[in-house]
């Protein structure tokens, strides 16, 4: 038996990768809802190899959903997440918003999969960012061996961090540059 999954924010960079991740390591799932914003009603959107049609986070009934994967920015989850929680559904979420509040694990699966026990307080699972996420699976073995106290970093973030809006933007300006008229 398989899981009833969401991806919110299906449209996005994010979620887009969402579903082909889902795809690709042929996660159990018995059903897949893509959200995104009401402009995004009814586009088709891949995964693996059948298309399913956006509907919309702010109509959705997430009743009877096992899994919410969020990819829509804090201030849509702060609306939306705790109403799919509320409804029974395990958020995963990938903004900021539930980083820092004690009665949501921030999990990293290969660093702390044993925290997400506490997912039960709010029916929420938050996960650093992209940066962090990595970082934290290198340092770990090194933590377990020899304690690390502090450690001092400099990321250079991507355009794609921006979502689609930033890599659009990068596009129409190299353009602007290249291309004549
Ligand atoms: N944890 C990580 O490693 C990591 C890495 C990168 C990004 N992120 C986070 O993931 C999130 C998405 O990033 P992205 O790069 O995928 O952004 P994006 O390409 O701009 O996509 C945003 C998605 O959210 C939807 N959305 C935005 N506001 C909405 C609203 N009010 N109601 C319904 N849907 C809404 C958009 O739908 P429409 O297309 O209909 O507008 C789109 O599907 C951000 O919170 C970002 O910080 C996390």
């Amino acid at each position: 038996m398989g899981y009833k999954v969401v991806v919110a924010g299906a449209t996005g960079n994010v979620g887009r990768e969402m579903l082909n991740i889902l795809a690709e390591r042929e996660f159990p799932i018995d059903e897949i809802a893509a959200l995104a914003s009401r402009k995004s009603l009814g586009t088709e959107i891949s995964f693996g190899d059948k298309t399913v049609k956006t509907k919309d986070l702010e109509t959705f009934d997430f009743t009877g959903w096992d899994i919410a994967l969020f990819a829509v920015g804090s201030d849509a989850t702060k609306i939306y997440a705790p109403k799919a929680a509320a409804a029974g559904c395990v958020v995963i979420d990938n903004s900021s918003l539930y980083r820092y509040d004690p009665a949501v694990p921030l999990i990293v699966p290969e660093v702390n999969a044993d925290a997400i026990a506490g997912y039960t307080n709010k029916m929420i699972i938050a996960n650093p960012n992209c940066s962090t996420a990595q970082m934290v699976v290198a340092l770990k073995p090194l933590h377990d061996r020899a304690r690390i106290k502090r450690v001092v970093v400099s990321t250079y973030q991507s355009v794609s961090g921006a979502g689609k809006e930033g890599i659009d933007e990068l596009w129409d300006q190299t353009k602007g540059l290249y291309v004549p008229g």
